[in-house]
């Protein structure tokens, strides 16, 4: 069975891994680990794919300092500024990218960054059709992360290289904005539409 680590039990993690628990063996890290939990260095620890829960500072340290190599890791940061009214990278590069360059043997794969936690809680059928979009330079990590979005019951949208998650973390900025900022709530999530012709 695929062993997933999820490091953060926060919004996202905790979320996450109500929706992944009946199908894959969980490990779940944190800080200062409860009853059922590990420290991070110890989740990883045999993990096939290790999912970064975590803030975008948290997530950079996490990286740098864990064994990560050969693994599969899952970023979903939105790196807000404090003042949460913009994005601390753009154009050139992105919270993905950097968080790559870090840990150059690990297999860094973009997803969930436009998945508000709420909807983590939802009825499985309410988010079958709702989009988590993938972006990751090496194949067979991107295909892991897809069964991975798949298994916790969302659609997948493939993005490309991991690159396209300097176009990815904006739509998660214009997910906030909208939900927070101009008030529509969390409940709801960007998608792409076909429109026929
Ligand atoms: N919330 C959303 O709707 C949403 C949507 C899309 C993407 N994201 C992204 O997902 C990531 C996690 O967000 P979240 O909402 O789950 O955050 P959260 O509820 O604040 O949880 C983050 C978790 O990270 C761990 N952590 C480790 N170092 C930390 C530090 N220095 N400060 C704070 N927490 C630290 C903590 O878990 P332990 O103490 O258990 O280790 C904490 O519970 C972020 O990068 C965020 O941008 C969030």
């Amino acid at each position: 069975m695929t062993t997933i680590a999820i490091l953060g039990q926060g919004s996202m993690g905790a979320g996450l891994a109500g929706r992944l628990a009946d199908r894959f063996a969980l490990n779940l890290g944190a800080r200062q680990p409860q009853v059922g939990q590990l420290g991070y260095a110890e989740a990883v620890a045999g993990a096939d794919i290790v999912v970064l829960a975590l803030p975008y500072d948290a997530a950079l340290a996490a990286i740098r300092t864990l064994d990560l190599a050969g693994k599969t890791v899952v970023d979903m940061t939105n790196p807000i500024t404090p003042d949460f009214a913009g994005l601390r990278f753009g154009h050139t590069t992105s919270a993905a990218e950097e968080l790559q360059q870090a840990a150059p043997g690990a297999r860094v794969v973009k997803a969930f960054n436009t998945i508000f936690a709420s909807l983590l809680s939802a009825p499985r059928a309410a988010t079958a059709a709702v989009p988590v979009f993938i972006a990751g330079n090496d194949e067979a990590a991107v295909a892991a992360v897809a069964e991975l979005v798949q298994a916790a019951g969302f659609a997948v949208e493939q993005t490309g290289a991991l690159d396209a998650a300097r176009l990815l973390e904006p739509v998660g900025m214009l997910n906030i904005r909208l939900g927070y900022g101009l008030g529509q709530g969390t409940s709801i999530a960007p998608t792409w539409l076909r429109v026929a012709a």
